[in-house]
Order: structure tokens, then C-alpha cells, then sequence
């Protein structure tokens, strides 16, 4: 097959396929007895209504979530009429959709954006499956999607690919391009999955708008974003694990606090606004619904007994950063230990869900650098980031101390946020090389997002003063690939030639192992 050939995950003109007969037309009357509001079967629409695909995400092992939005105008608002469409799914065990086992139909309304999120069960652990949507007489294309293993199954293997940050004005996704052909099970979004800004000029496409505020505003965003062929290929062939970051409604906000001038009301209609179109475009369950300004997204998935990823999100429930954030040395309050990246409840649920897992490997699925990182190279003056955990040091000690005293098995951290590729040791203590390694932390690159070029340098300087970091690159956009079985994890950091060709080439650009028991990676 043609490296760059996916006609078996996309294109429309060649998957749009008829549904199987027997499985019944609805009616406009017989859909309208059952929903109150007024309801078109049968609408006509004004484009293609699966203009922003489809996508599966948060895998049990019987079921998925199937994802996707009418939007026959995708940049305007959607196109759709100011009523409720019936759509029709349908999931089947082979490609061509043949052998059919669930099917049913789900009711889109205005509120939701016309939004679609199935939550199916009854399917078998640890296997392929195949899903299409159909409204009126228009079917979607054919996503894959994957089961969770038995929670308590023997497993030997598990694949995987970890992102985040897609600033679209930066470049393309040939990333996602080359992450739809990887041989994996799963992606684990790690946030910055949209940017909030206004347009800017010089990179090789813009934003539609000017910074997005209003509900229809991040709306708008999504589905500009879900337009891009590349990003729509790699959620069509995996279930996605999706998390947010600061982005996705503002930068660096800390629960109800914005980066700018806003007042407290304003910021918190803002957040209801952007959490409730951050739904309407995930493939999450229906726990996951916005209420006002809050939605819960910290959430765990188990694979068998290989391992489970406890999904964080850190900006929700966070305090402010401290000393007035940025790059800068800490003050008095980045020890306090009332501050806080999750919250006390979600601390809690973290720790016990690590000290109660079965799993060979403990994922840690969450936004900023965990680990130290002291960007100044002289070893008598500290400069660190304090939006990082290095600006929330009680919380980040409260954590690693935990891991240095209950040893939950083989813990490891995903990182996004800083648009380059580290790996970290975890130490009880980072200012004492010789202090236990607890943990393992790889950090992701972004699929567009900037770094600098002029921070490579000074960064790259820092690392002798950082002996617990392993690796740092700021040069290369991409993802990483994980490999994970019994005795070890390895990670890929898979990087692009360029973002600025649909078509770049990708390429590994250093590899590291952690081995069964021994935490901590190493270059192989
Ligand atoms: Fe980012």
C-alpha cells in the first residue's frame, strides 16, 4: 500500500457505503412521538453533514463512545436547522460492515450542536470494530475503533500514541497523517487540542476568527480544526483518551482565574462556553456533560493487567500560579501547601486509584512538566516555570512522596504542553542526584504548536544543571509511540520533517526503555 494511502480509513467518495437493509427507515411520525421537540428525519442539508468526521474515544472493555457532529456548514455555526435529527449508528466486527452486532439511533439537537455521542456496550473485550452514522440519505465515513481488554485479563501488549498541542495557524498535521498508519491500539490526547487566539499572519494558515469567546465562537473553532483531513484520519482509525489543557479555553488559566483582564463572571460564562463546545466535539460519556462552568474529566481506563491511565486534568480545579507566573525564580508562595495543579478531590481519587491498581504499568496522563527543571545553567541563580508543577512544589512532593512510599508499580508520567520532547527521572529529592528515582516522565512534542528556536539553546545549556532530565528536544514537531509489555515500556519520539507539507516525512528521533521494576529511562 501507498505509504499515504487511506482509503481504508477515509475518504467519503470511496467509503460512503449504503446501509443494511433490514435495519429499517425511520419515520418523521414515528420519531416524533417519542421526543417532544420538533423533529426532522428526513432533512435536506445545505452540504455534507459529517463534514467534521467521526472519531471513537474512552474504551471499556464493551464498549466505546462514537463521535460525531452535523454540520453541513461547519465554519458557520454548523448549518443546521433549529431542530431536533434523528441519526442512525451502527457498529460492526468487520471493515466492510457486514457483520453488523449493534445498531441504534440517537437523537441531535440545536442545544448540543447537533453533537452525537453513543455510548455503546455489549461488545466483546480486547478487539477491532467498525462504525458509520447515516441521517437522511447521507452515511459518514467508516471509523475503527478498539475495546478495552478484560479488566482482569492477562495482557502482553499494549500500543499507543500520545499528542497535544495543535496550533493550526502554526502548520499542517502531517503528523496525524503518519500517527492514522501507526500500528496502535489507542491515542491519549494530552491537551491544546484548539488555540484560542485571534488571527496571525506568517504561518501557513489562520484562525477564523478573532479571539473566540461566545459558545458560538469555540464552535466555530472546533469544527475549523476538525476540517483538516490528517486530524480527522488519525481519530477514524483509533479510540481516543482526550484530556484538555489551558488553550482550549484560555492561556495559563487556573480554574476561574484568566489570563487577562476579565471579570470573574465574564471568565466564568467564558469557561461554560468552552467546556460545553469541548464536549460537543470529544467523543466522551455522557459523565463527562458540562453543568455550567464545570465538567469532569479526570477520569481511569484499565487494560487488562498491563496498565491503567489515570487521566488528569490540571487546570479546572487549580490555584493560581504563583509569583505572578512565567519564567522567572520562585517566591514564598510556589512552596505553599495549600496550592494545588488538581484540586484536593481529584489528589485523592489519584492516590487511591494508584495504591488500589492491579497494573504492571501506572499511567499518569496529564498537561504541564512534572519534573524539576531549572532553566538557568548556572548552578547559583534558578529560574523555573511556574505554570509547570515546579510552581506548585508541595503538591508536586505530596506526589512523588507518595510514589517513594507505597510504590504503586511502574509509574509513569505523560506530559504535553511545551511543545518539545524530554524525558525525566522522577527523584524524591531533584537537588540530590543520588536521591531515589521514583518515576519516569516522557514528555511529548507538539503536532504544530511553536518552541522557539532561540529557547534551544539556553534550555540545552541548563541540562548539566538538571542531571534527572534525559533528554531534551525543541527542534522537531510530531508524537510519541509507546510500546509497552511485561518487562518494559519503550517509547518513540516520532518526529516530521516539517509542519509546513501536508506530506512530510516522519522519522524516530531517539528511543528510551524503562525496564519491569526499575524506574527511570534509558537511551537504547
Ligand atoms: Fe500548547
Amino acid at each position: 500500500m501507498d505509504r499515504f494511502d487511506f482509503s481504508h480509513l477515509l475518504p467519503r467518495q470511496v467509503k460512503r457505503r449504503r446501509f443494511l437493509s433490514g435495519i429499517g427507515v425511520l419515520t418523521g411520525l414515528a420519531i416524533a412521538s417519542q421526543w417532544p421537540t420538533r423533529v426532522v428525519a428526513r432533512p435536506r442539508f445545505s452540504g455534507y453533514p459529517f463534514s467534521l468526521g467521526v472519531a471513537s474515544g474512552d474504551p471499556l472493555p464493551d464498549g466505546v463512545v462514537l463521535w460525531t457532529r452535523l454540520a453541513p456548514d461547519p465554519l458557520n455555526g454548523g448549518g443546521m436547522p433549529d431542530v431536533n435529527v434523528p441519526v442512525r449508528w451502527q457498529i460492526a466486527a468487520d471493515e466492510s460492515m457486514r457483520q453488523v452486532v449493534k445498531v441504534g439511533t440517537v437523537m441531535t439537537t440545536p442545544d448540543l450542536a447537533h453533537s452525537v455521542h453513543v455510548e455503546v456496550h455489549g461488545l466483546k473485550p480486547g478487539r477491532w470494530y467498525w462504525y458509520q452514522f447515516r441521517v437522511g440519505n447521507e452515511v459518514s465515513p467508516i471509523g475503527r475503533t478498539r475495546t478495552a481488554p478484560g479488566l482482569h485479563e492477562h495482557v502482553e501488549e499494549l500500543k499507543f500514541a500520545f499528542a497535544s498541542c495543535q496550533d493550526w495557524q502554526n502548520g499542517y498535521y502531517p503528523a496525524y497523517r503518519h500517527m492514522a498508519l501507526e500500528d496502535i491500539d489507542l491515542v491519549v490526547h494530552l491537551g491544546d487540542y484548539i488555540y484560542e487566539y485571534g488571527p496571525e499572519t506568517g504561518g501557513p494558515r489562520q484562525h477564523n476568527s478573532p479571539e473566540i469567546v461566545t459558545l458560538a465562537d469555540y464552535r466555530n473553532r472546533y469544527a475549523l480544526y476538525k476540517t483538516d483531513p490528517n486530524l480527522q484520519a488519525a481519530h477514524s482509525a483509533f479510540p481516543w483518551i482526550v484530556t484538555w489543557d489551558d488553550h482550549e479555553v484560555d492561556n495559563n488559566y487556573a480554574n476561574l482565574i484568566p489570563e487577562d483582564d476579565q471579570s470573574q463572571e465574564d471568565f466564568s460564562r467564558r469557561r461554560t462556553n468552552a467546556y460545553q463546545a469541548y464536549y460537543e466535539h470529544m467523543p466522551l460519556r455522557r459523565s463527562s456533560l458540562p453543568n455550567g462552568p464545570n465538567l469532569l474529566l479526570y477520569r481511569r481506563f484499565t487494560f487488562g493487567n498491563l496498565a491503567e491511565f489515570n487521566v488528569l486534568d490540571t487546570r479546572q480545579y487549580r490555584t493560581d500560579q504563583p509569583c505572578g507566573d512565567g519564567l522567572k525564580a520562585r517566591c514564598t508562595e510556589a512552596f505553599d501547601p495549600g496550592a494545588t495543579m488538581t484540586g484536593s478531590e481529584q489528589e485523592e481519587w489519584l492516590l487511591e486509584g494508584l495504591d488500589k491498581s492491579q497494573a504492571q504499568w501506572n499511567v499518569i496522563a496529564q498537561q504541564t512538566i512534572m519534573a524539576e527543571y531549572d532553566f538557568n545553567p548556572s548552578p547559583s541563580v534558578d529560574v523555573f516555570n511556574l505554570d509547570q508543577w515546579d510552581g506548585y512544589v508541595a503538591a508536586r512532593d505530596r506526589f512523588l512522596g507518595f510514589l517513594a512510599q507505597r510504590q504503586p508499580v511502574n509509574p509513569v508520567v505523560i506530559t504535553g504542553d511545551i511543545h518539545s520532547s524530554w524525558v525525566h527521572d522522577l527523584k524524591v529529592d531533584f537537588n540530590d542526584p543520588s536521591s531515589q528515582t521514583v518515576g519516569t516522565e516522557f514528555v511529548g512534542t507538539s503536532i504544530t504548536s511553536d518552541f522557539p528556536a532561540q529557547f534551544i539553546a539556553p534550555v540545552t545549556a541548563a541540562l548539566s544543571d538538571n542531571p534527572h532530565t534525559k533528554f531534551f528536544d525543541g527542534a522537531f514537531r510530531g508524537y510519541v509511540r509507546c510500546n509497552l509489555n511485561r518487562d518494559r515500556w519503550q517509547t518513540d519520539f516520532r518526529v516530521v520533517s516539517t509542519i509546513l507539507d501536508q506530506d512530510a516525512d516522519i522519522s524516530t528521533l531517539a528511543s528510551f526503555v524503562v525496564e519491569d521494576g526499575q524506574p527511570g529511562a534509558q537511551r537504547v
